[in-house]
């Protein structure tokens, strides 16, 4: 008799089945936000600016089913349900069914599903799907990074001047002093050009194919960035805080670039001179 051991939410799994289940599940759920923009949906406000639509909620429990049946232990933290599982497995997934949600309710086509996972705390694998453009961003920790199955690599861009950079804006932008509407100046006047597309997740695959040079952000999210992280870097991407660390998820500046122009955006995101220690 041959006896086949339960795999638990402790054991090793191999990279390929993770991805296998992000690609399956972002799929799914980018089919799902297709279905909804073509037949409608409800919207709902976190706040005046902040939206959440029926499509962000049942993409997400697309997603969380699937890892739920593949990887029953595994924890999630979720944009819209928070922490779904709470276990001490090893692994966490990190999803934000809908990101780019306001380009969503106005029927902008620039939003995707993004899927990414940790592994004793570090982002070992991203899947970005933009069901609009047909586009599977993947990154896996050591096996690089893809673009609907070709590799992908960063661009070569050496200096501001001739950069075509990205940023974003959070939703406390008409609260907070530190809206990032100052960089956003300064950068207007020193790069070749700046493209807000309202979807962190795509700013970081874009980063990762180099159709953008360099992407900044003052106040992400986790699920803004896990999966992205991971496929930027995978492409030869440099990612880091505004202090030029290695970057964490749970912290919410974000600066990644093709490494080239690295040190002229730290440089403009501190004045003069880079800083060494967080305020
Ligand atoms: C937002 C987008 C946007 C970024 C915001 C995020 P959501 O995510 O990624 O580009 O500027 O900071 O909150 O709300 O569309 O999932
Ligand atoms: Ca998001
Ligand atoms: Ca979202």
């Amino acid at each position: 008799m041959v006896c086949s051991r339960v795999t638990n939410s402790f054991d090793p799994v191999p990279h390929d089945k993770l991805l296998h289940t992000a690609v399956v599940a972002s799929k799914e759920a980018g089919r799902l936000l297709l279905d909804y923009h073509e037949s409608g949906f409800q919207i709902e406000h976190k706040n005046p600016i902040n939206l959440a639509t029926d499509a962000d909620h049942a993409a997400e429990q697309c997603v969380i089913d699937h890892i739920r049946k593949h990887f029953p232990g595994h924890r999630i933290l979720a944009e819209e349900r928070g922490r779904v599982e709470e276990s001490t497995s090893p692994y966490l997934w990190v999803v934000d069914p809908l990101d780019g949600t306001t380009n969503f309710a106005h029927g902008y086509p620039a939003y995707g599903v993004s899927i990414g996972v940790e592994h004793r705390g570090r982002c070992i694998l991203g899947v970005v799907f933009d069901p609009s453009r047909n586009e599977l961003f993947t990154g896996v920790e050591g096996g690089g990074a893809q673009l609907n199955g070709r590799p992908i690599r960063v661009s070569r861009t050496r200096d501001l001047d001739s950069s075509l950079l990205v940023t974003g804006f959070a939703y406390n932008i008409r609260e907070s002093a530190r809206n990032n509407l100052d960089h956003f100046v300064t950068f207007a006047l020193k790069a070749q050009g700046i493209r807000r597309t309202g979807s962190a997740a795509l700013d970081l695959c874009y980063v990762a194919c180099g159709r953008f040079d360099g992407f900044w952000e003052i106040s992400l999210n986790p699920w803004d960035m896990a999966a992205g992280s991971v496929i930027a870097r995978e492409a030869g991407g440099h990612l880091t805080n505004f202090s030029g660390s290695n970057l964490s998820i749970y912290e919410e500046e974000l600066v990644a670039s093709n490494g080239h122009i690295h040190r002229a955006m730290l440089k403009v995101l501190n004045g003069d001179a880079p800083r060494t220690t967080r305020p």
